[in-house]
């Protein structure tokens, strides 16, 4: 055809009647690779509509046949990793290692879902009324957990695949029916895992994806009177923001943004109005290390959270606060890693890939530049070619660098010394961000006071932050976000409690 990928509603693959199209740049060549179809308000109102209708028989459709479908759509797309894989390659420079272990982890969380569904919506609950002061036994109490309705989910860049199952999965289970709005970059790996739910043969309209540009469909979508749920993630905001005047937006990716995210969350909070939200927007993961901690181990962990798809997840750690005794060994052991790192194309497999798009490299810079005008210790020397940034360690950064408190989301990291644990906790909790931290120690006391005295969702013990298991429970505090994913919270997330009483004579 003409090359534009069609967009998924009511059950068939459409081009949209506008006509236009969106480009998909390439992060590592900076060209266009791949074009979608700029989606129209009167399309998107049109599957909205179906959505509703088909979820209403969804909902009656048995739990069983509804796992059944999800495990279709799971094993379709295990099969399918390799064109994914290729896709998140081209259209967001994933390692190639990495993308596929995507592909597989999304089949895996859709598997899970439709196991866990089953049990977590298979039961409700009985109560009797005499155990309330004043009541006879002469009510019957019946709980069950109901659909929601409608779900919007809205996944980001850097996981275009599996954090858009980690929204459907739970909510097809639940008996929602699902309208998808990939981020533009990863967009047709989406619309890829989108066809194996097609595949698996689930009913027309129940799935849709509309992709387009945030300025014609974001605010639309996100306000349209007929969502009964939205879910988020926080890079595709600013994309579906840009043109909302009462939103400060600072770059061109929200993860980067410091305070922004919070911004932007409490802005969709309003405009939601008394629909359930589920939002995760970044985080400033800091990693402690205090001066007993196994040094091999921190700074191997270090490495893999602060550096695996060049820094570009929510969950990396992204400031270290280690103990000025232990300081110099660290640093030594980190650097040697960080020198083992391989540069180049994520069709190679390199640990360290382009970045997402010109205008991150450039806000990551900007990061860098603060920081050498500040007077922090350059572990290598910074290099950049197009959006393909070398990675770098900087020690010695204090509180008055940007990079100190803001989200590069780029091979960037910045080491703070310490000189107590109070100190590393401090600066934790005076970051507006609360999504995850991590803290190294043989001391398991320590450990857990440390982590009961942090302000995150998820504190690790002796390992990087990371949001897997994916049936664990993830949530951010503060401006990180709000709800708790994770598969059995993200399945009760997309249901509502119901009650029917019996009153007997
Ligand atoms: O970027 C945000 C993701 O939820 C992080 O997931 O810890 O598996 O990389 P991850």
């Amino acid at each position: 055809g003409d090359g534009v990928f069609k967009y998924y509603s009511s059950g068939e693959w459409k081009k949209s009647s506008s006509g236009k199209s969106v480009p998909i740049i390439n992060p590592t060549t900076r060209q266009p690779h791949f074009k979608v179809q700029a989606c129209t308000q009167e399309e998107v109102n049109k599957l909205i509509e179906e959505a509703k209708t088909a979820q209403k028989s969804w909902a009656k459709t048995p739990l069983w046949k509804r796992a059944e479908l999800l495990h279709k759509a799971a094993a379709l797309l295990k099969e399918h990793k390799v064109p994914i894989a290729e896709c998140l390659v081209k259209e967001i420079a994933k390692p190639a290692k990495d993308a596929a272990t995507e592909a597989v982890r999304s089949g895996d969380l859709v598997s899970y879902c439709a196991e866990e569904g089953v049990r977590v919506l298979g039961e409700g609950k009985f109560m009797v009324s005499d155990s309330f002061p004043g009541n006879e036994r002469t009510k019957y109490c019946l709980t069950a957990k109901i659909p929601l309705g409608v779900i919007l989910a809205i996944p980001p860049f850097n996981y275009p695949v599996n954090l858009a199952v980690s929204k459907i999965a739970p909510a097809l289970i639940a008996g929602n029916s699902i309208v998808l709005k990939p981020p533009t970059q990863g967009a047709v790996a989406a619309l890829h895992m989108v066809h194996c739910f097609h595949l698996a043969g689930f009913p027309k309209g129940l799935i849709s994806c509309v992709t387009g540009r945030g300025s014609e469909i974001g605010d639309f979508l996100t306000m349209h009177p007929m969502v009964n749920c939205i879910r988020k993630q926080s890079n595709d905001l600013v994309e579906l923001y840009l043109h909302c005047p009462d939103v400060l937006i600072c770059g061109l990716n929200i993860f980067c943004c410091c305070f922004t995210g919070g911004d932007t969350g409490i802005a969709i909070s309003k405009k939601a109005g008394m629909i359930p939200l589920q939002m995760e927007l970044g985080g400033k993961d800091a990693c402690i290390i205090l001066d007993d901690a196994d040094l091999d181990l921190a700074a191997a962990n270090i490495v893999k959270g602060g550096f695996s798809y060049s820094g570009q997840r929510c969950t990396a750690v992204k400031v270290v606060l280690v103990m000025e005794s232990v300081a110099n060994a660290l640093v030594e052991k980190v650097k040697a890693k960080v020198a083992k790192l391989t540069v180049g194309l994520p069709e190679d497999d390199s640990d360290i890939t382009p970045v997402v798009t010109e205008s991150s490299a450039n806000f990551i810079e900007g990061l860098v530049v603060d920081a050498k005008q500040k007077g922090a210790t350059f572990c290598q020397e910074y290099r950049r070619e197009g959006n393909l940034i070398w990675p770098l360690l900087l020690d010695n950064v204090r509180p008055d660098m940007r990079i100190a408190w803001e989200e590069p989301f780029g091979p960037v990291l910045p080491v703070i010394r310490i000189t107590s644990v109070e100190e590393g906790i401090h600066h934790c909790n005076a970051s507006n961000f609360g999504l995850q931290g991590c803290v190294f120690t043989r001391d398991i006391s320590k450990a857990i006071l440390i982590s009961d005295a942090m302000e995150t969702g998820t504190v690790q013990i002796n390992s990087a932050p990371a949001r897997g298991p994916d049936h664990f429970p993830f949530q951010g505090l503060k401006d990180s976000g709000i709800g708790s994913q994770g598969i059995t919270n993200s399945i009760n997330m997309m249901t509502k409690i119901k009650t029917t009483v019996i009153n007997l004579p």
